[in-house]
């Protein structure tokens, strides 16, 4: 079956209940069960298009506000009201948001605990980077933490061996953090197995301890496109919606996590011209205002971006099944 069984059937059950209303309206007594009563979101925005089939979810176009030099902009980048972090394997730096002026440096350097971080977030003066052992074997991962006023690295939570390679974490609008163990397809070098498979690929919601409470997996068309590697960035919007990123593709995928099942809906995808995948990071200090930034491996760039928002709350739930009464039973084999 090419379709996940959650997403195919919200779409079946959609498209029931649309034909369902009338009847509805005359029987008197029949339960039937809407998961919205009330149009809460524009049907463009909740993942209504997508199919399974690439190119069938809603398209946007971003636009490139400048491009940044910046040496360390090779695996992500972390934005503030003033400052903007470019971040790469074992170094991160410290930039003027404004004028892009390099002013302090982190580096670890080769051999040191910091194997390969892949971007960062700074929540409440302190950046929160996602780093994994990539692309050792056995693969393993931590949140490590920096005094954003300082650069001094402060605090560490690691893992261990789990779930894959840890390549981006978030908090949501609630202060919940969020997260992606990736797997991948590519075979490292010196290994005969792929490094986990791209399928195995989960977003996670932690809870208190870096404990994680609940995860998905991804469509089958959105982890294809990731193959041979996976999720590579990821961040909330100031709309309050999860954007994501591959590792290659001028592409940001907009995500909403499903009223039932374990697989994430893909609503979006939004082309963004001067970046290939890797970290990003919303700038949330300027609210609906503020840009996404990225990076450019291809020619170390920090870029800020102006992207289209949704205009409805991201966890809208998706319709699960309807509720039938006598007489109007379907047939689970038909
Ligand atoms: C995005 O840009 C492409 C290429 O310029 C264009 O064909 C397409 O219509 C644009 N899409 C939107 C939604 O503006
Ligand atoms: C960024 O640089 C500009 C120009 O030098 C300066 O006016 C501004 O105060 C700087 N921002 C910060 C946060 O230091
Ligand atoms: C950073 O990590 C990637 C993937 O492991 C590797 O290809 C690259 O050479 C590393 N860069 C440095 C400066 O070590
Ligand atoms: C960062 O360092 C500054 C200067 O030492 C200190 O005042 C501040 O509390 C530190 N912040 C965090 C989050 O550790
Ligand atoms: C935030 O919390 C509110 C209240 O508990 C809940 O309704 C909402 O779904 C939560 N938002 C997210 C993004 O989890
Ligand atoms: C966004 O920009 C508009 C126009 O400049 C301004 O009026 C508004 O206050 C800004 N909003 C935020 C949240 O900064
Ligand atoms: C999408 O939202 C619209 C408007 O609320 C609703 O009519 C439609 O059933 C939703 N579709 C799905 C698949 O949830």
């Amino acid at each position: 079956m090419p379709f996940s069984s959650g997403r195919e059937f919200a779409w079946k059950s959609a498209s029931q209940i649309k034909m369902l209303q009338p009847l509805a309206l005359l029987s008197a007594g029949l339960a039937l069960a809407y998961a919205q009563s009330s149009p809460q979101c524009n049907a463009a925005t909740n993942g209504s298009t997508f199919d399974g089939t690439v190119g069938s979810e809603q398209q946007y176009n971003a636009t490139t506000v400048r491009s940044i030099k910046a040496a360390d902009a090779v695996q992500g980048v972390a934005v503030d009201k003033d400052y903007f972090y470019s971040i790469d394997n074992f170094s991160i730096t410290k930039h003027n948001k404004t004028t892009g002026e390099s002013l302090l440096q982190w580096f670890g350097g080769k051999g040191g605990p910091i194997i390969h971080l892949d971007g960062g977030v700074v929540i409440d003066g302190i950046i929160y980077c996602p780093h994994s052992n990539y692309p050792q074997t056995p693969i393993t991962s931590s949140v490590e933490m920096w005094n954003a006023t300082t650069l001094e690295h402060i605090e560490s939570h690691p893992f261990g061996i789990y779930r894959g390679s840890l390549t981006w974490i978030d908090q949501d609008a609630n202060g919940t953090f969020w997260g992606t163990f990736a797997n991948y397809d590519r075979v490292q070098h010196g290994q005969t197995q792929p490094y986990g498979l791209t399928i195995n690929t989960q977003l996670v919601q932690f809870g208190p301890d870096w404990s994680v409470t609940r995860s998905w997996i991804f469509p089958d068309a959105l982890w294809g496109s990731f193959s041979p590697m996976s999720n590579s960035g990821g961040s909330f919007g100031p709309d309050g919606w999860l954007y994501i990123t591959g590792h290659d593709d001028p592409a940001v995928y907009v995500l909403k996590v499903p009223s039932a099942g374990d697989i994430v809906v893909w609503v979006a995808t939004i082309s963004v011209p001067d970046i290939g995948g890797q970290g990003i990071a919303w700038d949330r200090s300027e609210g609906r205002n503020g840009s996404l930034y990225g990076i450019s491996r291809a020619s170390t760039e920090v870029v800020e971006m102006k992207a289209p928002l949704q205009d409805c709350e991201w966890n809208t739930p998706t319709v699960v099944g309807a509720v039938y009464g006598p007489g109007s039973f379907l047939d689970p084999e038909a």
